[in-house]
């Protein structure tokens, strides 16, 4: 069977660029298609210095139907990994309409696109956040679902919508992936996570804190009833992460219907854990201040991730050392991230009809 491409939205991104690597590296042409919102046209040149291959890419927004056509047209697509959206917890609470017309409204054009191009399997960004405060940890795909913000939200509806579609029109395939919490960097030190402004997440911070970026790191809650006060998540390497689609696309080919899976290590971590595990990887120890709960923060959230195990053939192979050494490597690198380096694609890489 000769393979067709792969078209990654927002593979510019953080996890859809580290993705991108692993499709190229297994020989898969890949098409990314991103807005760079929230990304670097830069992180493309550096895929390309990582594999030696350059993957296709366009300035375009899922929301632009026309656009979505013309690149479906243009390559011989037979399959789309769907990260592009916007993901930022607190701002989804301050323009939840932002959220739900870009993660919603985005991927059902995103889908008719697909239709009509008859292009007919995904695998979707889901996220753990659709669990909201689970019964049962380590949590199973089966625990009950209730996304707590309007971005978890936007993460639920898409997966009923999805499966709603799969169960209506029988050749669609689909692969609902639940990630927990994606941690580190390429090995190489050339690729990472560049968010910009201050960082929303714990270990980004932590790395700014490393560099001198930021002061201190604001620890929210020791309270918790955990081991030690904090809460406690499940910090997969972003490489594993990547595998994880390479296996989910090839699970498609078995004709599942719509699937889903948590991609996680199993191994629930502490925030302090985390720390002193970073200060290993840095060297020294951080400075970090106790402070008050985040408003929406759940105590534990750590995967049951045998059903993946078992029917994608994957599991979550690099370590918590691995996941920090190489967050490490990038940020000591790339102080400022990816700033600095021209960010906007060529013009002729640009498709806008909106
Ligand atoms: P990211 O912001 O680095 O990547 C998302 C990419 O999508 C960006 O490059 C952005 O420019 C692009 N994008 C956004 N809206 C777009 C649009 N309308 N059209 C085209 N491109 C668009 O985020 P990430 O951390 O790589 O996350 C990727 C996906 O995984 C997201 O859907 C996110 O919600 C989901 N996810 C992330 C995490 C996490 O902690 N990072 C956890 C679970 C799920
Ligand atoms: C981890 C832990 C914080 C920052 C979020 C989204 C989730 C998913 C992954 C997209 C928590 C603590 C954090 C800080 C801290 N993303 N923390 N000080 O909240 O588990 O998950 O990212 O789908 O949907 O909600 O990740 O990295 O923000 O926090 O103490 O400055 O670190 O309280 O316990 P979270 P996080």
């Amino acid at each position: 069977m000769v393979q067709k491409a792969v078209l990654v939205t927002g593979g510019a991104g953080y996890i859809g660029s580290h993705t991108v690597i692993e499709l190229l590296n297994a020989g898969r042409e890949v098409v990314i298609y991103d807005n760079l919102d929230n990304s670097s046209y830069e992180a493309v040149r550096r895929i390309e210095k990582i594999t030696g291959k350059a993957p296709i890419f366009y300035k375009a927004d899922i929301l632009d139907k026309k656009a979505l056509l013309e690149v479906f047209g243009r390559h011989a697509i037979d399959s789309v990994i769907h990260f592009a959206g916007l993901k930022a917890v607190g701002e989804s609470t301050q323009i939840p309409l932002d959220y739900y017309y870009n993660n919603i409204t985005g991927t059902i054009i995103l889908l008719q696109a697909m239709k009509e191009s008859n292009v007919k399997n995904i695998v979707f960004s889901s996220s753990a956040t659709v669990y909201g405060e689970p019964p049962v940890i380590p949590i199973p795909e089966t625990s009950p679902t209730d996304a707590k913000s309007p971005y978890g939200r936007t993460k639920l509806f898409v997966e009923h919508i999805i499966r709603d579609l799969c169960t209506a029109e029988k050749d669609w395939n689909a692969g609902l992936l639940r990630y927990f919490n994606p941690a580190g960097a390429h090995p190489s030190g050339i690729l990472g996570e560049n968010p910009t402004g201050i960082p929303n997440n714990l270990m980004p911070f932590l790395a700014q804190v490393a560099v001198g970026k930021r002061e201190f790191l604001s620890v929210f809650g020791d309270d918790y009833p955990t081991r030690d006060g904090t809460c406690i998540r499940d910090y997969i390497h972003v490489v594993d992460l990547a595998k994880g689609h390479l296996a989910a696309l090839k699970k498609l080919e078995e004709n599942p219907g719509c699937v889903e899976y948590n991609l996680g290590t199993g191994v629930g971590s502490t925030v302090l854990e985390m720390i002193h595990a970073f200060d290993k990887a840095v060297g020294r120890e951080l400075p970090y201040k106790i402070v008050a709960r985040r408003a929406g923060d759940v105590p534990n959230l750590t995967a049951d991730p045998t059903l993946a195990n078992k029917e994608l053939g994957w599991k979550a192979e690099l370590s918590l050392d691995d996941a920090c050494n190489s967050l490490w490597n990038w940020q000591s690198n790339n102080p400022q991230g990816l700033e600095g380096f021209p960010a906007d694609a060529p013009k002729e890489a640009v498709i806008n009809y909106l």
